[in-house]
């Protein structure tokens, strides 16, 4: 066996117990390039009648990403016995949803069954942001939509009673800095228009 088939044996074999398909800023660039236009149009129209959208945003996708990870499983809602995410405690004064739905209407009707929800709240969160005169980031696409919404597990958020050691294990658990702990809390700082 060479070296080059040995390499692409290991590939095939580490893509099929890992899911190592990569985030790209590109991912939809063939499967849908308006993706990213559509999801800021969706975030600019609430904009326009509803100053709090922005806030309401940026708050979803951190209390998403905290959660299994940026997987908008904060999206799903509780059924039969299963209380979800948007109705654990943190997440009862979470809103806007509706911004979400809209974008994935409209992308629906552009291109079926490509974009996930996970990207939209995570474009979606960026645009609100920047559209309020806050900073800009580049948003890797590609996430997959989690299946599983537990309400208790919105316990692992970081509650407003932590003093800084807890709230930099709480954000340390999740791989973020100290530094990642003061810019995201800045944002909420930033200037509503
Ligand atoms: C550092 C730890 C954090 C704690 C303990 C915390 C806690 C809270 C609490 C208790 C509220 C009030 C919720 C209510 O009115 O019921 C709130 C609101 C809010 N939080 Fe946080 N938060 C944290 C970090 C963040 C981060 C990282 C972001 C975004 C990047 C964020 C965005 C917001 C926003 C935008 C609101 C206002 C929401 C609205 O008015 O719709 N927070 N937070």
């Amino acid at each position: 066996m060479n070296v080059n088939f040995l390499n692409l044996l290991l590939t095939v074999i580490l893509a099929f117990f890992f899911d190592t398909e990569a985030l790209s800023p590109h991912y939809y660039d063939h499967t849908c390039p308006k993706a990213d236009q559509i999801v800021t149009n969706a975030v600019k129209k609430a904009m326009a009648n509803d100053k709090t959208v922005p806030a309401a945003l940026s708050r979803m996708h951190f209390h998403d990403c905290f959660i299994r990870g940026c997987d908008a499983s904060v999206l799903l809602d509780s059924k039969g016995k299963n209380k979800a995410e948007k109705d654990g405690p943190p997440n009862i004064s979470l809103h806007a949803f509706y911004v979400i739905d809209n974008a994935k209407k409209a992308l629906e009707e552009q291109c079926p069954g490509v974009v996930s929800c996970a990207d939209i709240v995570s474009l979606a969160a960026r645009y609100a942001v920047a559209l309020s005169g806050g900073p800009t980031w580049e948003v890797p696409k590609g996430r997959k939509d989690g299946k599983v919404s537990k309400a208790i597990e919105t316990r692992q958020l970081p509650a407003p009673t932590f003093n800084i050691s807890q709230l930099r294990q709480s954000f340390g658990q999740r791989g973020l800095s100290m530094h990642d702990l003061v810019v995201l809390s800045g944002i909420t700082d930033f200037p509503y228009t």
